[in-house]
């Protein structure tokens, strides 16, 4: 059980101090990557989350909504990224990036949006480490969570088995880890629920102690 916060909806002006905030108790920082393209929304790229990475002991979660990831994901592992996930909808040859990725020494994980089906993975799943499973429309913290993801969570589990990690990702809270924890996910991915509180570090302890109960 990992949890991953999303600094989405930190302070990105200081973005290192709130990084240091969830330091030694979370297990990954996710970072993500916009666009303006493949979302309606801009944050981030290689240069910063490279900056990142150099300076933070946290494992790096980087999650691409981005076009073209088979010419830009490889570069975030090289970076120095743990995990790079691009979203299956935008990847030409799915299965030759997640090589790409993986040879970097990275994790490579696929993003479904809640439109996309599981099947839009047939052919690739032994080349992946992880499945995300967005469980709000992709570009924006704050968002209402989507029950109704639960199924392609608890499939993506069936499909990966113990193997594949399985990640959720969008308004994922207090009031709603559970049913993604029991659905199958491993980890998780909480944005505005950790940040929006004047002490991120114990939302994060809290989410934890819910999951591995
Ligand atoms: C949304 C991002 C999420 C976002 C989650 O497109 O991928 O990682 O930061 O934020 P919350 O937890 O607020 O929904
Ligand atoms: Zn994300």
């Amino acid at each position: 059980m990992l949890i991953s916060p999303s600094v989405l909806n930190s302070n990105l002006g200081r973005l290192s101090e709130e990084i240091s905030k969830v330091e030694g108790v979370a297990d990954l920082i996710h970072l993500d990557v916009m666009d303006n393209h493949f979302v309606p929304n801009l944050t981030f790229g290689l240069p910063v989350v490279a900056s990142v990475i150099a300076q933070t002991s946290l494992r790096a979660d980087v999650h691409l909504m981005i076009n073209d990831p088979d010419r830009w994901a490889p570069a975030y592992g090289e970076a120095g990224a743990y995990s790079v996930t691009f979203h299956i909808e935008a990847a030409k040859n799915p299965l030759t990036l997640c090589e790409n990725i993986r040879s970097t020494g990275a994790r490579a994980a696929a993003a479904l949006k809640p439109e996309t089906n599981l099947e839009s993975l047939n052919g690739i799943l032994e080349y992946l480490d992880m499945i995300l499973i967005m469980t709000v429309e992709p570009g924006f913290g704050g968002q209402t969570f989507m029950s109704d993801m639960m199924p392609k969570v608890a499939r993506a589990r069936e499909l990966g088995g113990a193997e594949i990690w399985i990640e959720v990702d969008g308004g994922v809270s207090h009031n709603t880890i559970m049913e993604c924890k029991d659905a199958g996910a491993n980890v998780f991915v909480a944005g505005s629920c950790v940040y929006s509180n004047p002490d991120p570090a114990q939302v994060v302890r809290e989410l934890r102690a819910m999951v591995e109960k």
